[in-house]
């Protein structure tokens, strides 16, 4: 092994690139033009693209797809959606024309509250900390008042703080148990500055409180940090029609898919093994929609499963029922989203987006965001109860096959054709192309 390399954040953008291309690939010049390759024309979008991290060298490109015809309420959306795999697009595209011809999707967002804790360590008698926890209160919202301001104005603020006894779990350990609105922002930043107020004002409180008889250091904060748990910002997106509406699909009539597609779902709700990847093509639509309007899709990510595990077992994000021949097919995700804020306003590509939407509110885009996690979820399960995923998958993935084998514009439009017939997999589509070269 050599020396780590000494002081790499202040080598220039060209130094990084050419040090990690010399130490760490085999064509140190290819890499050098791969990554320049990559990098904006226009120099300053470049610089902000550079500054969104620390020792950037290059872009990372992903597909930015749009999935029409999403009727929402009864507003018509055209969706951006950001992700690698082919067929997300095509199925969210599909499932929207669907349900839009059976009254859309109804949505309703049935929370908006953000969660931040202060964590602390305390040995003394509970009661002497509840007396003071309650009487520095007023000090508590006194302290953040120039934090909340602009966010009050705004219509959000510190909801509720409370003392939270957790030596159930830990000796020793309590919280502050803070709730937020933050209204159009995500709020971390905002959360998380109350949160660290809140931490110093207990400090300084707990130094004069009689209680604790003038001990120097009566509790001790380890930290203070949002939640990306967020059961209480949570979004609802449903459709439903009656079960003769559903019509033939692929041969199937509807009260026989209606059954299937219930079915797959109650598995989805008694196994994990199913519901990881039920729940992962839901977040397929979601993570899509996340990305496009830079939005945090780690936190997203992270609380949405937290959520599906809330009853001890990881279960189905999405259900299915017949009421009174009525199919219902419903999600219910946390999302924390914000459309101010963050990457919003900087990033060309986001700010596109969300234009796109019609610069929506954070609800709007919950329920949007949420309508796509379900849109992918009917896609994906109305095919894997009828014909099974891989032949649209496929079909859809052709042409990164051809891709990946060189194939000409030429030879991409004959195969394309031929596919359109034949069953697509990755060594059907090399013999195809190898004997359209050699065809002797
Ligand atoms: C693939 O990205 C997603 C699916 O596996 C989801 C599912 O199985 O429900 C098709």
């Amino acid at each position: 092994m050599t020396d780590p390399v000494q002081g790499f954040s202040r080598f220039t953008k060209e130094e990084k690139i050419r040090w990690i291309a010399r130490r760490y690939t085999a064509r140190p010049e290819a890499t050098e033009d791969l990554l320049q390759s990559y990098w904006h024309a226009d120099p300053a979008l470049q610089q902000l693209h550079d500054e969104f991290i620390e020792n950037t060298l290059s872009n990372f490109y992903l597909p930015l797809g749009v999935a029409p015809n999403f009727n929402i309420n009864g507003k018509l959306y055209a969706i951006p959606m950001a992700i690698e795999e082919s067929s997300v697009v095509a199925a969210a595209s599909k499932s929207a024309k669907f349900w839009g011809s059976r009254g859309g999707f109804k949505t309703q967002v049935l929370g908006t509250r953000k969660v931040g804790q202060v964590h602390f360590r305390y040995n003394g008698d509970p009661n002497t900390l509840k007396a003071f926890i309650e009487s520095a209160m007023p000090a508590l919202m006194q302290e953040s008042e120039g934090l909340t301001r602009n966010m009050e104005r705004r219509g959000g603020g510190i909801h509720a703080i409370a003392l939270r006894d957790k030596r159930q779990e830990l000796p020793g350990y309590y919280q502050l148990h803070c709730e937020f609105e933050t209204r159009d922002a995500m709020g971390a930043n905002f959360i998380n500055s109350c949160l660290e107020q809140f931490a110093t004002t207990l400090e300084k409180e707990a130094r004069t409180y009689p209680g604790f008889k003038g001990e120097d250091a009566p509790l001790e904060i380890l930290m203070s940090i949002l939640s990306n748990y967020v059961p209480d910002c949570r979004v609802r997106a449903t459709v439903s029609c009656p079960v003769a509406d559903l019509g033939q699909d692929n041969g199937m009539d509807g009260e026989t898919f209606a059954r299937r597609m219930i079915q797959a779902v109650k598995i989805a709700e008694a196994d994990p093994f199913r519901a990881v990847t039920h729940n992962k093509g839901i977040m397929n639509g979601i993570d899509a929609v996340v990305i496009a309007t830079g939005n945090d899709f780690r936190a997203v990510e992270a609380g949405v499963h937290a959520y599906a595990c809330r009853s001890g077992k990881y279960r189905s994000l999405s259900h299915a029922d017949i009421s009174e021949g009525e199919f219902r097919f419903w999600l219910e995700v946390p999302l924390a989203l914000g459309t101010v804020g963050g990457l919003t306003k900087l990033h060309p590509m986001v700010r596109l987006a969300l234009e796109i939407l019609g610069n929506p509110t954070a609800p709007e885009l919950m329920e949007i965001t949420a309508t796509a996690g379900l849109a992918q979820n009917y896609g994906a399960l109305s095919s894997l109860v009828t014909v099974g995923i891989q032949r649209g998958h496929m079909k859809m993935h052709l042409l990164n096959i051809l891709n990946e084998q060189g194939a000409s514009p030429e030879e991409k439009d004959l195969l394309i054709d031929y596919f359109k017939t034949h069953t697509v997999s990755h060594s059907a589509v090399t013999e195809r192309l190898k004997k359209l070269r050699n065809p002797g």
